[in-house]
C-alpha cells in the first residue's frame, strides 16, 4: 500500500516540473521568471541545477491542471500548492518565482515562492507549511547539492537564504546550506554534525544577522561543532556580496575573515557596548577569563593568539591583556 509521504513526494515532483516548464515554455515564464533570475544574474544552468520555477499569475492555470490529471485536491492543499478562494481552488504561488527544497536524495519537500520586486504588500517569501513530508526545523535548504562537497572539504558553511545557498554555488563554493530564515535549530545542527564537525556561519551583514549568528554560534558550540564566522559587510548578505565583487574576490574574502567565535563574540558585544565604559571593562575581564581557559583545552600557542587578537580588538597592549588573562589561572 502506498504511504501517504509517497503521494505527497509525487506531487511535489509534478507540481516542481510544471513550474520549471513554466519558467522555460511559456512567454510569461520566460519575460517575468526567467528575466528576474537572469537580473540576479544566474544563469541558465545554475537556474536549471536547482530546478528554479515560476508559477503563472493567473487564478487557477496549476490547480487545474493538476486535478484534471487526478492529484488529490486534499494533499494539494495540504503541501499548499493550492488554495481554496471563494470555495474554488486556486494557485498559491501565483506570479512568483519557485525555489524546489530537495532532500538528501533529490526529492521535492516543499517550496519556497518569492515575489517579484519589493515585498510591500505580501510576504516576500511563501514557503509550504509543515507536513507529513516537510518539518521545517528539521530542513536545511541546499544538502543536496552541497553533501559532496561538505564531504570533501569537511567543512560545512552555513547561510540564511535560498539565493545565497545558490549564488554560492555560482561561484564555485558548494559546501553550503541555508537555515532558510527560520532560527537555527538544534535539528538542523544535528543534520550538520552527520556530515562535518566544522561549521562557518555566514549570516546577512545587518543587525538581525549578527544577532542570529550569535545565537546560531552558541547553539552549535553546545552541539560540539567547531564553529567560525565570517561577518558580511553591512547591508549586504552573501548572494549580493558574492554578485557585487565576484567569485574569487568572494573566496578570498570568507578565507580572510574567518573569524575564530570567541573573537566574534567579543567584536560584537564591543560594537554593543559602545562608549559604555562599564560595559567595556566588564567585557575585556569577561573575555580575559574565557581566553584563560583556552590553554587546557586548545594548549598554549592558541592561548596567545587569542591575547593577541583580543587586545588588538579592545585597543588594549598585549602585556596588559596576558596579565589579566595570567589573574585567572591559578
Ligand atoms: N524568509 C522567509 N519568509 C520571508 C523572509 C525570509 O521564509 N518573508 C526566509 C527565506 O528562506 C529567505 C531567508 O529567510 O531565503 C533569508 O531572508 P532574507 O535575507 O530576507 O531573504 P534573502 O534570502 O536575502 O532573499 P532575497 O535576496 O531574494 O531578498
Ligand atoms: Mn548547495
Ligand atoms: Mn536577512
Ligand atoms: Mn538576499
Ligand atoms: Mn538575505
Amino acid at each position: 500500500r502506498a504511504q501517504l509521504s509517497d503521494s505527497l513526494f509525487i506531487i511535489n515532483g509534478f507540481a516542481r516540473e510544471y513550474f520549471t516548464k513554466t519558467l522555460f515554455n511559456t512567454e510569461e515564464g520566460q519575460n517575468i521568471g526567467l528575466s528576474y533570475f537572469e537580473e540576479r544574474g544566474f544563469t541558465k544552468e545554475t537556474v536549471e541545477k536547482f530546478q528554479l520555477g515560476y508559477c503563472l499569475n493567473t487564478r487557477d492555470a496549476f490547480a487545474k491542471t493538476a486535478i484534471s490529471k487526478g492529484y488529490n485536491l486534499e494533499y494539494l492543499q495540504k503541501l499548499g500548492l493550492v488554495t481554496m478562494r471563494y470555495e474554488q481552488p486556486a494557485d498559491n504561488y501565483r506570479g512568483r518565482v519557485i525555489f524546489p527544497i530537495h532532500n538528501q536524495s533529490g526529492k521535492i519537500l516543499g517550496f519556497g515562492a518569492r515575489i517579484l520586486g519589493k515585498a510591500d504588500k505580501a510576504p516576500k517569501y511563501i514557503n509550504s507549511p509543515e507536513n507529513e513530508i516537510y518539518y521545517k526545523s528539521r530542513v536545511l535548504y541546499g544538502t543536496y547539492f552541497a553533501r559532496h562537497s561538505i564531504d570533501k572539504l569537511d567543512e560545512c558553511l552555513l547561510v540564511e537564504g535560498y539565493t545565497d545557498v545558490i549564488s554560492l554555488h555560482q561561484a564555485g563554493v558548494e559546501n553550503v546550506v541555508a537555515s532558510s530564515g527560520t532560527s537555527l535549530t538544534q535539528d538542523q545542527l544535528r543534520l550538520i554534525r552527520k556530515y562535518t564537525n566544522n561549521l562557518t556561519i555566514l549570516y546577512d551583514g545587518d543587525a538581525a544577522g549578527v544577532k542570529a549568528a550569535l545565537r546560531g554560534l552558541d547553539m552549535a558550540v553546545e552541539e560540539g561543532l567547531n564553529v567560525k564566522v565570517v561577518l558580511i559587510p553591512d547591508k549586504e548578505d552573501p548572494d549580493s556580496y558574492v554578485q557585487k565583487i565576484g567569485a574569487d574576490a568572494f573566496r578570498k574574502f570568507i578565507a580572510d575573515n574567518k573569524q575564530d567565535f570567541v573573537l566574534f563574540k567579543l567584536q560584537a558585544s564591543l560594537l554593543d557596548a559602545g562608549n559604555d565604559l562599564n560595559k567595556k571593562s566588564k567585557l575585556v575581564s569577561e573575555i580575559a577569563e574565557t581566553i584563560s581557559k583556552i590553554n587546557k583545552t586548545e594548549g598554549f600557542t592558541r592561548q596567545q593568539d587569542y591575547i593577541r587578537q583580543s587586545a588588538e580588538i579592545l585597543k588594549i597592549d598585549e602585556e596588559g591583556m596576558t596579565q589579566l588573562v595570567n589573574k585567572f589561572i591559578r
